[in-house]
């Protein structure tokens, strides 16, 4: 079955003013190629060719400029939709319901870069007969993203940028999910920071026993602070060699 997939390209990038003032965070840079290439890049890679990106801000006009219908990447056409203000990762993929159309979908935020492939787990999502499967990446700062606590192999619980982590293991912006996803975001409250959290779907999932999870192969990296989108710039410059 083919599985569609969905890249989170919203928010307004705060966090990196003032390069965030005239252009969307996922059209900078990262070495050779604007950010949102790389997510791109991640789904085609696992045999993803459906594909819709969720934007908003601005700017959302440039991204139709810079992509076009995807053919640098294959593809015969993007879909595009539209996130107003900035409400939290799982509001804009509540915007993905009617492309995902009931069936599986794999999520990738527009700021996460990789070094490897995710085909393997996405293999795995396939033969699943129904929940959410995560990838989880072994990190030194935890406490920046959602971390997930593992007792043995089993995974209990996950936290959003807790301030006693309860490991080393991110929940990296890879999400694999059935058609129910669209349900639970509907029962979701806005966090203290005012956004509905992908972290309530996920707990949501495991609430349900329906959470299953990947360890991510490769170097993993976000791009939304002057911190790490440099080492996202290091990180790709390393791997990828000479600009073409
Ligand atoms: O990078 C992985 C981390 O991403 C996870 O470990 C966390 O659990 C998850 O909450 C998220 O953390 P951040 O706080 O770093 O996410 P941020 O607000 O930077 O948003 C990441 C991407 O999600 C962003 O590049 C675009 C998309 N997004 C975000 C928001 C808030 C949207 O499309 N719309 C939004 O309203």
């Amino acid at each position: 079955m083919a599985m569609k997939g969905v890249i989170l390209a919203g928010g307004l990038g705060k966090r990196l003013n003032p390069l965030t003032k005239i252009t969307n965070k996922h059209l900078l840079p990262v070495y050779c190629k604007p950010m949102i290439y790389y997510p791109i890049q991640t789904l085609v890679d696992a045999g993803i060719s459906d594909i819709l990106i969720v934007t908003g801000g601005m700017h959302a006009g440039e991204f139709l400029r810079l992509l076009g219908n995807g053919k640098e990447f294959g593809l015969k056409h993007i879909n595009y939709t539209y996130q107003e203000g900035e409400g939290g990762i799982a509001e804009a993929l509540g915007l993905a319901r009617h492309f995902a159309d009931n069936e599986k979908i794999v999520v990738i935020l527009g700021d996460n870069i990789i070094e490897k492939s995710i085909k393997g787990a996405v293999d795995e999502f396939r033969k699943q007969p129904k929940g959410a499967r995560i990838l989880l990446k072994k990190v030194d700062d935890p406490e920046r993203f959602g971390v997930a606590e593992l007792k043995g192999e089993k995974l209990v619980s996950i936290e959003e940028k807790p301030k006693k982590p309860k490991s080393d293991y991110a929940v990296t912006g890879i999400y694999m999910y059935d058609r129910q996803v669209f349900e639970i975001i509907k029962t979701l409250k806005p966090s203290h920071r005012g956004e509905l959290e992908i972290t309530d779907v996920n707990n949501a999932y495991l609430k349900k026993g329906e959470l299953a999870y990947s360890i991510l192969d490769g170097w993993w990296t976000d791009a939304g602070t002057f911190e790490s989108l440099l080492r996202a710039n290091n990180l790709v410059a390393k791997s990828s060699g000479k600009c073409e």
